[in-house]
């Protein structure tokens, strides 16, 4: 046991140490500590450091003492990229018996969709549209991350996103603000649980805010929206996972009407701390303060720290700007002890909340995690999750599932037998020996003598001759053809923007050799964004879209492709039929010519060389049967605003096999003081039909349902016209009238 080093270890036993109390309120704990504390120990608590793998530029710090010195000397306040049961014990051990205070150190690390068992990317799982399964799948990842010392995870990221040439897409939650909102909190929920046993971690909210809006898709790029876009389309998702709990919450790189989120005293103190009362702390995104002045808003590192802290914002992830600068800023008076205290109060809260005072190796436990990682209970999880996150865009004459065990099948493609491409860029503490390929799943599922592989293609999509050549070969033999195409598992995540967001040349070349042979061809299409599909939607007579699934991917394909799971999964963003067409997604506005103004069938507003719509809208995604939706009724047509509406719809699975369906209910409010989009979901039920069984739903919607924010963010019920609709994709509905009085 290290000697404990320090003023504290020298503290007479008369003296009662409030913060070592463990019986002690939280609260007095915490203003205990704070007392003792002098300005350069409240600044380690804000400052973040980065410990391990990097996952942003490394810092400039030449000259400094190391990092662990730093620790001793209570400069550090939390460490992201530290792993391990061992190694978080190892530098948990010189923050609790070396330094002065012994105030232990948090271990943040992006677990984005598992930890070792690694689940289907956040956008995948978001089409499964099934909350439980959403906030099972977070605790897994947290009880796996929680066991190798971790106890706060970079996630959920709440940023509603139109654009799929943006990397991070794959990290999201789709384009709707009211679905996003459901999904944030319920990823809260299973990643924080009550924050009070060992297998949870805090979790965090992120980017705040507006990063899904980067320009043209391009990472690290300006964004520049209306305060009316921000109230109603990006702010919901974050204020539902902030009233879900969650810890803390994440600066975004962007700025909002030109000002960097870290120093944007509108986003974090007006909005987050002030009207949502947020309890939690903010750590900035890695080294953001500091890139204020990239920014051209902050004029040195000195400024950034400043403009950071007087807007809000309160950990600094890697930047160093806090530790270096704070002390002096106080001292100059630019910033005061309350402000520093009101912040530090916050991180040490969770720290007692956590438990890591009482006990600071409480998550640091070998024992713990041998056993809890990769079992078969998370794997059966992530085949779930994977096998509900598959979406099938295409399916003519049925030619998925492969039922007749006498089929022979040809796989053809490179990714299909690469087990990393089985996963993205943010794959936690994964290993691509764990994965499950999709060459290996049919296998595990039909025999290896029923696969006829070829690749096809090679790692970057390009192809040959003798590639194709190969690929028809093993076609020639086989009675369905599926052919894995799409992008690279690495090509999704950060720094990982696209400009053309498309099925590579090389595999639409594979694809029309393969339609020669006069075989059914199913395209199996992985990538970790909607690739525009235009080129090959003709090619083929089947799609089923497969993201990345992580370490069960191919156990999942084999599922759906044998017909042993019925897809139920519907896209939460728009495919667009072309690159120009971006951004396209269903909660657009009507615009003032929405449709032909002369007879000729000219002046409207559209695109000369494609059309206005989507290739797969918004909710789309087809089963293995067939569903009918009839008899929409509502209980009024006129209601008052106090008034509840009941709207009913029944719908019949028409059908050979069971299936489940995922029920949407949209509304439009026809003339507001601001503009609304032409379909907003309001409500939506994932259900279990049989062969041949009908339901009767029921939804109810409130004035909250049909109200919106004004550019002040203040909510707004106006009388007059709404249409709701029902249906089973944001484009084929059922509509009523209504009016409100
Ligand atoms: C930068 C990313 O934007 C953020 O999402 C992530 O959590 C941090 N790097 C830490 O890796």
């Amino acid at each position: 046991m290290a000697i404990i080093s320090g003023s504290f270890a020298q503290t007479k036993t008369t003296e009662k140490i409030v913060y070592k109390d463990a019986k002690a309120p939280i609260d007095q704990r915490v203003s205990d500590l704070l007392k003792r504390m002098t300005i350069e120990e409240k600044a380690g608590q804000l400052n973040q450091l980065n410990g391990g793998l990097f996952t942003g530029p490394a810092a400039k710090d030449a000259g400094q003492k190391t990092k662990m010195q730093q620790l001793r000397d209570g400069k550090v306040g939390s460490f992201l990229n530290v792993l391990g049961a061992k190694e978080t014990k190892a530098v948990q051990k010189i923050a609790v018996e070396e330094s002065r205070l012994g105030i232990p150190v948090l271990f943040g690390f992006d677990v984005i969709h598992g930890y070792r068992t690694i689940f289907p990317i956040p956008l995948a799982e978001a089409c499964s549209w099934d909350l439980k399964q959403a906030e099972k799948n977070s605790a897994v990842a947290a009880k796996e991350a929680s066991s190798a010392g971790i106890n706060w995870t970079f996630a959920p990221m709440c940023d509603i996103t139109n654009d799929p040439r943006w990397g991070r897409i794959m990290e999201g939650i789709g384009e709707d603000p009211y679905y996003g909102s459901l999904l944030s909190a319920a990823r809260v929920k299973g990643l924080q649980g009550n924050l009070n046993d060992v297998e949870h971690i805090m979790a965090c909210v992120k980017h705040f805010a507006v990063y899904g809006a980067v320009e043209a898709g391009r990472e690290y790029n300006q964004v520049d929206v209306s305060r009316v876009m921000l109230w109603n389309k990006y702010l919901p998702p974050y204020k539902a996972a902030v009233d879900a709990g969650a810890a803390t919450v994440m600066n975004s790189f962007n700025v909002f009407e030109g000002v960097p989120a870290s120093g944007n005293k509108y986003l974090v103190h007006d909005i987050l701390l002030k009207k949502w009362g947020f309890k939690g702390f903010l750590v900035s995104d890695w080294s953001s303060f500091s890139e204020q002045i990239n920014h051209g808003y902050a004029a040195d590192r000195k400024d950034a720290a400043l403009k950071a802290i007087q807007a809000g914002s309160m950990m600094d992830m890697e930047s160093k700007v806090v530790i270096d600068f704070l002390p002096q800023l106080v001292k100059e008076g630019k910033i005061t002890v309350a402000q520093v205290d009101k912040a530090v109060a916050r991180i040490l809260y969770y720290k007692f909340k956590l438990g890591l005072f009482d006990n600071p190796y409480k998550f640091s436990d070998e024992e713990r995690e041998n056993k809890t990682m990769f079992t078969d209970a998370n794997r059966t999880e992530a085949r779930n999750a994977a096998k509900s996150s598959i979406v099938l865009l295409k399916n003519t004459n049925n030619v998925l599932p492969i039922t007749s065990p006498t089929k022979r099948l040809a796989l053809i493609g490179y990714y299909a037998k690469s087990k990393e491409d089985m996963f993205d860029f943010w794959i936690g503490n994964g290993t691509a020996n764990d994965a499950v390929t999709i060459y290996d799943g049919l296998k595990n599922k039909l025999g290896e003598s029923a696969i006829n592989y070829a690749a096809g293609y090679n790692a970057d999509g390009t192809t040959n001759d003798d590639l194709i050549n190969a690929a028809v070969k093993s076609a020639y033999d086989a009675d369905v053809i599926l052919v894995n195409v799409g992008i690279s598992g690495k090509m999704a995540g950060e720094d990982r923007a696209l400009a053309n967001p498309v099925i590579p040349d090389g595999q639409i070349q594979l694809l029309k050799a393969l339609q020669k042979t006069g075989k059914p061809v199913v395209a199996l299409v992985t990538a970790g964004r909607p690739l525009i599909l235009t080129k090959i939607n003709d090619l083929v007579s089947s799609i089923a879209y497969c993201w990345i699934l992580g370490t069960e991917t191919g156990n999942a394909i084999a599922d759906v492709v044998t017909g042993a799971y019925n897809p139920s999964a519907k896209t939460v963003v728009s495919f667009p039929y072309a690159v120009g067409q971006i951004p396209v997604y269903y909660n657009h506005f009507n615009t003032n010519r929405p449709d032909p103004t002369d007879d000729a069938g000219n002046w409207f507003s559209r695109y000369r060389d494609i059309p206005n719509d989507p290739l797969y809208p918004f909710g789309f995604g087809l089963s293995y049967t067939t569903y009918k939706y009839s008899d929409l009724t509502l209980s009024s047509n006129t209601i008052a605003k106090t008034d509840k509406l009941n709207v009913k719809i029944t719908v019949s699975n028409t059908g050979k096999v069971d299936g489940e369906e995922v029920v949407q209910l949209y509304i439009r409010d026809i003339t507001a003081s601001i503009i609304r989009p032409v379909k907003e979901l309001k409500a939506f039920q994932k259900i279990a039909l049989k062969a041949g069984e009908t339901k009767e739903l029921s939804f109810t919607l409130t004035g909250k349902d049909l109200s919106f924010f004004d550019a002040d963010g203040n909510a707004k019920l106006e009388a007059g016209a709404f249409k709701i609709f029902v249906g089973g994709n944001s484009k084929d509905v059922l509509e009523k009238d209504l009016t409100l009085k």
